[in-house]
């Protein structure tokens, strides 16, 4: 079995659910506290062993290219001052990882954003990080998946039980349980109402995809909101493929809205020991005045 080498991050979405901020800003550069989303799934990638990243951006995204480039003006004003500490932290943003840059066209679904992944990913399984799911976990959720992997020589996508009201808004597997939190997945359909949901399983934005996932690609039609949909192409993979369905350890915030994005950086501040003192005192302080 090949090792996992690279891994897809799309960042081409409007980021409609966190309007206004997104019209001129892309959310995937919305703070957790002093860090861009994008740059925690980076991080997920790199502590589970990979570097090389292909992020598939759009229109309005340049900001993301910036932030992993150097910053030549501000270094040279960061070393001329002395400020080496500010210098460092700088820096390390953009000699972080090996990223690659492909541009999609219209944004016409993560299926389709994910097809631009097809000349970076040669005959091998990669890793999809979608960055609206941010996950704070003490082993990295990606080597989690890739242990599962490694075990089932398969596929792997991340699940978590939501809610029945809530599957409408998720990709939903049906799948016979092989083990604890570990199925064999033998349906899966893209935001269904509650009436035709499977089960309660929702795909989380982390998958291990076997590079014959382009193929099928192709040759999926237009799906849900008539966009091109990732869950309907691994759906016509599953005659020939073997899926399998993780529940992670780990705890999920959905940044790509709003109250899962100030939930993460409330969670993120209480973390930091720099924060942790002064943002719980100003939350007891709110509530005793509630
Ligand atoms: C995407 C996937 C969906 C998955 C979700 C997880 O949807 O299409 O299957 O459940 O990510 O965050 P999106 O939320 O991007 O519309």
């Amino acid at each position: 079995m090949k090792e996992i080498k690279k891994v897809v991050i799309p960042v081409g979405g409007f980021g409609t659910r966190l309007l206004p901020i997104t019209k001129s800003q892309p959310k995937e550069m919305l703070p957790i506290v002093d860090k861009p989303a994008v740059q925690y799934v980076v991080e997920e990638a790199l502590n589970s062993g990979i570097k090389n990243v292909l992020l598939v951006t759009g229109r309005g995204k340049r900001a993301i290219e910036d932030y992993f480039d150097y910053a030549v003006e501000l270094e040279r004003e960061l070393e001329e001052k002395g400020k080496t500490d500010l210098l460092e932290l700088v820096r390390g943003t953009s000699e972080i990882a090996r990223i690659f840059y492909v541009r999609q066209k219209l944004a016409r679904g993560l299926g389709d954003a994910m097809y631009y992944a097809n000349g970076f990913i040669n005959d091998e399984y990669f890793g999809v990080l979608l960055p609206d799911d941010i996950i704070d976990a003490p082993i990295p959720c990606l080597k989690q998946m890739i242990e599962i992997h490694q075990k089932y020589k398969s596929n792997v996508i991340a699940v978590m039980k939501v809610p029945f009201s809530e599957v409408k808004a998720y990709g939903i597997i049906e799948g016979k349980k092989i083990g604890d939190g570990i199925y064999d997945i033998v349906d899966l359909v893209e935001k269904p109402e509650v009436e035709q949901a499977p089960s309660n399983l929702a795909i989380v934005g982390r998958y291990i995809l076997n590079s014959t996932i382009f193929e099928a690609i192709e040759k999926t039609e237009p799906g849900k909101n008539g966009e091109i949909q990732l869950t309907d192409a691994i759906k016509k993979l599953l005659y020939k493929e073997r899926f399998i369905a993780y529940e992670f350890n780990g705890v999920r915030y959905d940044v790509g809205e709003k109250s899962g994005l100030i939930k993460a950086n409330i969670a993120f501040a209480l973390k930091r020991e720099d924060l942790r003192e002064e943002i719980k005192k100003y939350l007891e302080d709110l509530f005793r005045r509630d």
